[in-house]
């Protein structure tokens, strides 16, 4: 059966770093010999921009139900007013598709300068599981008497024990094929701040400590703070191997993840919906990095990464370790990660994980 793949390519340099992904894939598909389609879809900000159209239900009736999985290569426009492609495309797609998985390798790989002083690739691999269709992110709460200087507004912190229980299921899950394979030791860090969200942080708490007791005793359980969390980020990185986060602050630890990793050029993520039949979407998560746009100077190698997972998870986990191998093998080669300093264009990384292939 052949691999479907909806290829949405977006803004600024997403086309570009996208580009690149799919000659890595080409190039695996050879190899591994995986039977595949892609189509190309045009939504992005010059599409809304044209047409005012941002994407509608049948579009995206349409990507569930002729997709296995979407490769994404950046959301957000110069010219368009923050938050409405944002809101409208990439966070309506991770709710509408039920991608109630944001999974985020934090993956210090060879040869990339590390900003942390003393820590190398053995310090730094593990995998936060970041929460992706509730908490702050659902758009609940509102305005009184607004524009008054008697103004209100509210923005709730939303967490179901349906949505909470999950995403804690998964990690667990996760938590353990990670030490099954000998990548971690069986520890699964939630990360929330029980000392202050004592509602919303409550629920997590003690569904973490019910399911770990009823169905994952051969997990070992942690626990951080949100602020302290931040800080063994950075102090402590080795004693990470797989962290469990709701949507907000999981947004903020994986920036700060993807900067202990070398930075947002080699940053991939995966929106992942892990029930049968559902559409998952991967994407490289720095952005759309308008100055950089169409001058062959961006990182391709986040979007590879998103690439390799998307093999992983749609069946091909053979590819999907080719490429990360490919991936690793590409690091040492490149002067840094950052955009315009890597001593090669946008394309000539992609030639050469095709290389290392
Ligand atoms: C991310 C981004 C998005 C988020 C934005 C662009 C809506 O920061 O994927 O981490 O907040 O989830
Ligand atoms: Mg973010």
């Amino acid at each position: 059966m052949s691999l479907k793949i909806a290829i949405l390519p977006g803004d600024g340099t997403g086309p570009e770093v996208v580009r690149e992904a799919l000659k890595v894939l080409s190039a695996v598909a050879k190899l591994e010999r995986i039977d595949y389609t892609t189509e190309p879809f045009d939504y992005g900000g010059d599409r809304y921009l044209a047409t005012g159209k941002i994407v509608d239900e049948d579009e995206i009736e349409q990507l569930r139900s002729d997709y296995d999985a979407i490769l994404l290569g950046a959301i957000g426009h110069p010219d368009v007013a923050p938050g409405i492609l944002e809101k409208g495309l990439l966070l309506r797609l991770r709710f509408a598709l039920d991608q109630y998985i944001n999974l985020r390798p934090v993956k210090l790989y060879p040869g990339v300068d590390c900003p942390l002083k003393d820590k190398g690739p053995q310090d730094i691999d593990f995998d936060v599981i970041r929460e992706n269709t509730e908490d702050l992110y659902c758009g609940a709460g509102g305005f009184l008497r607004k524009g008054t200087p008697q103004e209100v507004a509210t923005q709730e912190m939303i967490a179901t024990r349906f949505g909470v229980e999950r995403c804690l299921r998964y990690a667990f899950e996760y938590c353990r094929r990670r030490k099954a394979s000998g990548a971690g030791k069986g520890c699964l860090t939630l990360v929330h701040k029980t000392n202050v969200l004592t509602f919303a942080a409550d629920l997590w708490f003690r569904a973490f400590e019910e399911i770990g007791d009823a169905d994952y005793t051969d997990i070992e359980r942690d626990y951080n703070h949100i602020d302290a969390a931040c800080m063994w980020f950075v102090k402590n990185p080795e004693f990470y191997d797989t962290v469990v986060v709701p949507n907000m602050f999981g947004d903020i630890i994986t920036d700060l993840g993807a900067m202990i990793q070398g930075g947002m050029g080699i940053a991939a993520g995966g929106n992942i919906n892990p029930d049968e039949g559902g559409t998952s979407m991967y994407e490289p998560i720095g952005g759309s990095a308008p100055k950089y746009t169409n001058q062959d100077v961006i990182n391709p190698l986040a979007a590879i990464g998103a690439l390799a997972m998307l093999l992983a998870n749609s069946g091909e986990p053979k590819a999907g370790e080719r490429v990360e191998k490919a991936i690793a093998a590409t690091t040492p080669k490149l002067e840094s990660l950052a955009a315009g300093r890597m001593g090669h264009s946008t394309t000539q990384v992609g030639d050469l994980v095709v290389a290392a292939l």
